[in-house]
């Protein structure tokens, strides 16, 4: 199997990966800033979201904002996790340390493969999410470690919707670390100030 998402890959200086996937409208460039600031020594693979919406990326088709194509997520929830094992293999990452690192539609996904193919990640660093999809079978979660970042002044997404996420990964057997900040929909510098020393703990 080949890689087939159009990507970026850094090398780093140590055996953690961090899977970087954009917001609407990203790119595979957006976030490596963002993964360098968060751990300065981790390899980077940022892949590109293949769906356009009026010309802009994202990992998944929407019917409306906040209203998801629940078949396309799921099609689209496999192609992410299956380009990672590919490319875990053809960069020879090791593939018991990847760590997704999402933003709003990115970090979408990548609680959709969380509930879905919870043997891809190791955890994650999820920024402005929600509840993708209700999965039929709940996932075993329990080596998982899940920091969420949540704006207390989001208009997309409720703080009541954040803690349904929290609860449903929570139940799974994850441990999630939640922050409500001071914010809105946009990332803030407290953001990444947060999850980069949860990250550093790990
Ligand atoms: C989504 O579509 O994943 C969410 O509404 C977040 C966004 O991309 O605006």
């Amino acid at each position: 199997m080949t890689p087939d998402l159009i990507h970026e890959f850094v090398p780093g200086s140590s055996n953690r990966t961090l899977l970087l996937l954009h917001g609407t409208g990203g790119n595979e460039r957006d976030l490596i800033p963002l993964g360098r600031e968060l751990d300065p020594n981790a390899t980077l693979l940022s892949p590109r979201g293949k769906v356009l919406e009026n010309g802009m990326p994202r990992f998944f088709r929407r019917l409306a904002e906040g209203v998801f194509d629940l078949e396309d997520l799921q099609k689209r929830t496999h192609e992410l996790a299956d380009f990672v094992a590919a490319a875990a293999d053809r960069y020879d990452i090791d593939n018991k340390n990847i760590i997704a690192v999402g933003y709003s539609n990115g970090a979408n996904i990548a609680a959709s493969i969380l509930l879905l193919r919870p043997e891809i990640f190791d955890g994650a660093i999820l920024f402005r999410a929600m509840v993708p999809l209700e999965p039929h079978k709940p996932p075993e979660l329990a080596n998982i470690r899940v920091w969420i970042g949540a704006g207390n002044h989001d208009p997309i997404i409720l703080p009541s919707e954040t803690q349904r996420l929290v609860e449903l990964l929570r139940t799974a057997g994850a441990d999630v670390t939640v922050r409500f900040l001071s914010a809105g929909h946009a990332l803030t510098p407290a953001d990444i100030s947060l999850a980069r020393d949860w990250l550093s703990g790990l």
